[in-house]
């Protein structure tokens, strides 16, 4: 720690630190005797705690609190005085005095400052704690709204890339019409890319958790990681060997990595350095204290940090939000932090951010700790596309959706009956129960959801095969749900390629 202590007299000046010394160890007592001294000291500004005298030869303890207040509104001051009267104690403390103390009474003077040092670490973590609460609720909205608005645009996407899609299958490639087909589908694709981000970001994502350990998964990365990176840039990564797992989507903890390391890169135009290093970390109730909603335990540490350009108070309020960049137009799209501040919340961890200007960048993910040995993640089968002659039933409210797939599954050769919401959908699978062999419905509509509308015709037969489609996050059904057999689950907006094998999958 580093005290200042501003005091004419050497003689005085001694025995407040010799009253000091022994309660605190490993501390800096820089003394001052001259305005000029003084000056410095502020200009540098790194100190605990200020003691000051209130006879001062160029000025007054008062005068000398209202600067320090001014300047460094958090930091604790306490007058040492033999010549002050309880109107300037009185003053004082109306100023903003952490504390007033005698010189006859010096032996009071460690108690002073240890309270005077806890009350300021109080008011700090309390303010950090404002300050994250803030931040929360401020994600939290732009959550939702980003999130509805994705969820239609992944509407109208299927709608766009489905079209093209059978468009592109009636013309020949030499045809004009083909290349501009080719390009609606392309630029389609770029949009779904980015509405996938915005759904990450509003934690709508598709959610596949299994117990992974991230030391595995990034050792995985690296060699990738060192592909992008220039040469002036050293990537060190330090696991530790006996690091926990972690209920983990493999893939947008990747996401994660590789946004993160992509950041740092871009913030070392001159070269630099990247660590990434694992830990297992306890938290106390004093530990999580300090970040808001946070439960003491075992977590599972991430850093990711950088010696790059950093980043001043305005960007580090925003860096979070969509679209929010300092890059040039057409480099950044601003929606890399949005997804990893997401993807984290939807693995109910939390990160903490350490950026200064000029020093480099440090992101610090926690993700809660398992106990439990890791396992691969499976790898997905390619199912080769077929089509069949079985009786399919398709609950969507949205007609451009709705029609698509009928013209689709028509093509790949399946009798379609199509309703448009839930109601209409358990009426006509009353009516043809017999001959249909798969529900694909929609989650959200209106009147019946596709979860309400699967409890009703699972009770008239348990044997129907459910496909769900859409653009929310599977693991709003329920996890149990998720994993019935004979159920399962496509995201909008999807591939026409996907839909067919998807249906095959489901109908074995
Ligand atoms: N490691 C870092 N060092 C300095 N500034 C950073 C760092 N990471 C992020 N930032 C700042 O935060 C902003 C937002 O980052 P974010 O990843 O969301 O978007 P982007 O990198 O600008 O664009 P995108 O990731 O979509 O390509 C950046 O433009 C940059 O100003
Ligand atoms: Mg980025």
């Amino acid at each position: 720690m580093r005290f200042l202590i501003i005091d004419d007299s050497p003689y005085d000046r001694e025995l407040i630190i010799r009253k000091l010394r022994d309660e605190f160890r490993d501390t800096t007592f820089v003394e001052i005797s001259r305005q000029a001294d003084f000056d410095e000291a502020m200009a540098q500004g790194d100190f605990d705690i200020v003691l000051v005298d209130y006879g001062l030869k160029w000025t007054t303890g008062l005068d000398m609190l209202k600067k320090l207040r001014a300047r460094f509104p958090d930091l604790p001051v306490v007058m040492v005085t033999d010549t002050g009267n309880e109107e300037i104690a009185a003053e004082g403390m109306k100023a903003g005095l952490s504390d007033y103390v005698l010189k006859k009474h010096l032996q009071r003077l460690p108690f002073a400052v240890k309270e005077s040092l806890e009350k300021a670490r109080l008011r700090k973590e309390r303010k950090g704690l404002e300050e994250q609460v803030r931040q929360t609720q401020k994600m939290e909205s732009l959550g939702l709204l980003v999130g509805g608005i994705a969820h239609d645009f992944n509407n109208l996407l299927t709608g766009i890339t489905g079209y093209a899609q059978l468009g592109l299958s009636l013309v020949n490639q030499g045809d004009p019409l083909y290349e501009h087909l080719n390009h609606i589908r392309e630029t389609a694709k770029r949009a779904t890319t980015m509405t996938r981000q915005l759904l990450a970001f509003s934690r709508q994502q598709t959610f596949e958790p299994s117990d992974i350990n991230l030391n595995v998964m990034i050792a995985h990365l690296l060699d990738f990681l060192s592909k992008i990176l220039p040469e002036d840039i050293d990537l060190e990564f330090a696991p530790d060997p006996a690091l926990k797992s972690v209920t983990a989507d493999a893939i947008q903890i990747e996401q994660v990595v590789m946004n993160l390391c992509i950041n740092a890169r871009d913030a070392m135009p001159n070269g630099g350095k990247i660590l990434i290093k694992t830990q297992n970390v306890l938290l106390d109730e004093r530990g999580a204290g300090a970040y808001a909603g946070v439960q003491p335990g075992l977590y599972v540490l991430l850093t990711i940090a950088d010696t790059g350009v950093g980043m001043d108070e305005q960007v580090r309020e925003r860096m979070f939000e969509p679209f929010f960049t300092t890059k040039e137009p057409g480099t950044g799209t601003g929606l890399g932090l949005s997804m990893v501040h997401g993807i984290i919340a939807q693995h109910n961890g939390f990160l903490a951010v350490d950026s200064e200007m000029g020093k480099g960048t440090t992101f610090n993910i926690y993700f809660p700790a398992v106990d439990s040995v890791a396992v691969q993640a499976e790898t997905e089968e390619v199912h080769a596309i077929q089509g069949g002659k079985e009786t399919i039933l398709v609950v969507e409210d949205d007609p451009d959706v709705r029609e698509l797939m009928e013209a689709v599954l028509r093509e790949y050769g399946y009798t379609v009956i199509m309703a448009n919401d839930g109601e209409e959908g358990l009426t006509l699978f009353e009516q043809h129960a017999a001959s249909i062999a798969l529900v694909i419905a929609d989650l959200m509509m209106p009147k019946m959801k596709g979860r309400e509308l699967y409890e009703h015709i699972r009770r008239l037969s348990p044997t129907v095969r459910f496909l769900f489609v859409s653009g929310y996050r599977a693991n709003q059904l329920g996890q149990d749900f998720v994993l019935e057999k004979g159920v399962e689950f496509l995201e909008k907006p999807f591939d026409l390629d996907k839909l067919a094998a998807t249906i095959r999958k489901v109908l074995v």
